[in-house]
């Protein structure tokens, strides 16, 4: 395939590598991560091979919801640094080639911005409209309750001006109201400022509350996704949104524009996330299988981003309540792991009980699954959670770099866990040394998927096995095949797989040595590990591998 397309639509096979600036590196010994600290860390990941970070929020807040509540849209959260140390970041990811996205979060702002004090501080205030006011509100749906532990209710009553305001999440967040032009505007000059100053592009945080909870209903709710999006691509072609959907797949589609694909570019893949998990959970490729034959195709230019884990809770939402209970039971049978009644605060190695051979396979899946992979920080080398910090605050705790922490000089903003998961046992600076390491898994994953652009870009078929714990699918582009096996059991299994196409060709292992060749029939007979993964390239057997993703130029 040619790699030039990889470069223009960039983010398709791109690797994004999600972080909470708050909680990465400390630089200036306070106990709170800052963008110094991160600045110092570029190198690391440059490394590790990721090409996108993700950062979550860094704005000015009460953080009341770790920075989700934002006081002022265009300036650094004092406790994180300067606008000077912004640039100074965003000056070396960029000399290291790596592109930089930003949590979008306007769906709502805090109380505490100054917009909302103006807005509630009486009813013919000029950004009266900027928030969604009501005098009577629906009645509640509970099903409309994001955060069931500490809400009731969507509305709050407003004591001084006498009506009740919308908030789709916590009651400090008031819903900012996109039925109002200025309010367009607004986010729109929000984009073009952080675009200035560098970033590709934003994750854009709760999209559908963003466009559906307004007044007046806007007309068409989607055409001010297609304006964000094109006025993006006016000011810096190539920027993107990738947006925090999660809902079914016919629903979903109307969010890439449907066929035009001008809305958000990327959209998280919540449904296959999920039944991913269904799949570790049973040791069974089914659920999975069955999501990847199910997921529509993203209109040209878009793309799928696959997830195991995020800074929030592990949502089992869109499962049936006896597949969640399946997954509590395997992944996080104890009350306290469990949160809102539809998710898990863990990390993924714990859920595995550290077993690295699993592990190992989890992330080999992630990133062999058609679209871009997206990492939360610490995942590369397996760190674990704090159920002692408050609610999805237990995944969120200070990266792990040496033995003894590495994150500050300080007490650290939020405690790092005790036991094998601490950073005595877990950190980036042993992994470096070893060679059989979860880090060093990961650069080699990252080198590899980037080879093998086909499977982002390529047309995927999931293939049958014979076997239910074992998930093999072939990703086809511009003529060059790659074909990958995972094995979900903890027992060897040998498979068969038939390769259309393939007859003849030899397939080059690129995890590990070997080669396996394609019958005259086109069948493959492949051995697999327990809990085994193989990515292999095809390629007639007069052409070397490295050259058969190339057919011509
Ligand atoms: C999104 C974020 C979550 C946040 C919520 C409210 O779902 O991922 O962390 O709490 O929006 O902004």
């Amino acid at each position: 395939m040619r790699l030039t397309y990889t470069s223009d639509v960039w983010y398709k096979n791109a690797v994004v590598y999600c972080l909470d600036v708050e909680t990465f590196k400390d630089g200036n010994g306070d106990g709170v991560g800052d963008f110094r600290g991160l600045t110092q860390e570029i190198d690391y990941l440059a490394g590790l091979g990721v090409t996108c970070l993700w950062l979550m929020p860094f704005f000015p807040t009460p953080n009341k919801d770790d920075g989700y509540d934002i006081t002022d849209f265009y300036s650094i959260d004092p406790r994180l640094g300067t606008l000077g140390d912004f640039v100074e970041f965003m000056r070396t990811a960029t000399d290291r080639g790596l592109r930089v996205i930003a949590d979008l979060v306007v769906n709502h702002t805090s109380d505490q911005h100054p917009w909302f004090k103006e807005s509630r501080s009486g009813r013919d205030s000029p950004r009266r409209d900027w928030y969604v006011w009501s005098d009577t509100p629906e009645p509640d749906d509970p099903k409309q309750v994001v955060f069931p532990d500490k809400e009731n209710s969507i509305w709050e009553y407003d004591e001084g001006s006498g009506q009740y305001y919308l908030h789709s999440f916590y009651r400090h967040q008031p819903d900012l109201n996109v039925g109002n032009p200025e309010v367009r505007d607004e986010i729109a000059r929000i984009l073009g400022f952080w675009m200035e100053l560098g970033l590709s592009g934003f994750r854009v945080d709760a999209v559908p509350f963003l466009i559906e909870n307004v007044t007046p209903r806007l007309a068409s709710p989607h055409e001010f996704l297609a304006d964000l999006r094109a006025f993006m691509t006016r000011r810096k072609g190539g920027s993107i949104l990738l947006g925090e959907v999660n809902l079914p797949y016919k629903d979903l589609m109307q969010y890439f524009g449907d066929g035009l694909g001008d809305q958000v570019t990327m959209c998280f893949d919540f449904i296959g996330m999920q039944r991913a998990w269904l799949s570790l959970a049973r040791n069974e490729a089914g659920p999975l299988a069955s999501a990847l034959r199910e997921r529509p195709e993203p209109p040209k230019d878009c793309q799928w981003a696959m997830f195991l884990r995020n800074h929030d809770e592990l949502t089992l939402d869109k499962l049936t309540k006896e597949e969640r209970q399946e997954i509590f039971a395997a992944f996080g049978p104890s009350e306290d792991m469990q949160i809102y009644g539809r998710g898990l605060r863990r990390r993924l190695p714990t859920m595995f009980g550290g077993d690295l051979r699993r592990i190992k396979m989890a992330y080999s899946l992630l990133f062999s699954l058609p679209g871009t992979p997206v990492i939360f920080y610490g995942e590369e080398i397996g760190m674990g959670e704090n159920l002692d910090e408050e609610g999805r605050m237990a995944v969120r705790i200070p990266m792990q770099w040496s033995r003894d922490g590495g994150f500050s000089q300080a007490e650290p903003v939020r405690e790092v866990p005790d036991g094998s998961f601490a950073p005595d046992r877990v950190n980036v600076a042993d992994q470096k040394r070893d060679t059989s390491s979860l880090l060093r898994w990961f650069q080699l994953l990252i080198e590899r998927y980037r080879e093998c652009p086909e499977l982002a870009w390529g047309e995927y078929t999931v293939l049958d096995t014979g076997h239910p714990a074992v998930l093999a699918h072939r990703s086809d582009a511009d003529g060059a095949t790659v074909v990958v096996a995972h094995n979900l059991c903890d027992t060897a299994q040998d498979v068969e797989l038939k390769l259309a196409g393939l007859e003849r060709y030899r397939l080059t292992d690129l995890l590990v040595d070997g080669t396996v060749d394609v019958s005259a029939d086109g069948v493959v007979r492949l051995p697999l590990d327990p809990h085994g993964c193989r990515w292999l390239r095809a390629a007639p057997p007069e052409i070397p591998p490295e050259d058969a993703s190339v057919k011509s130029l």
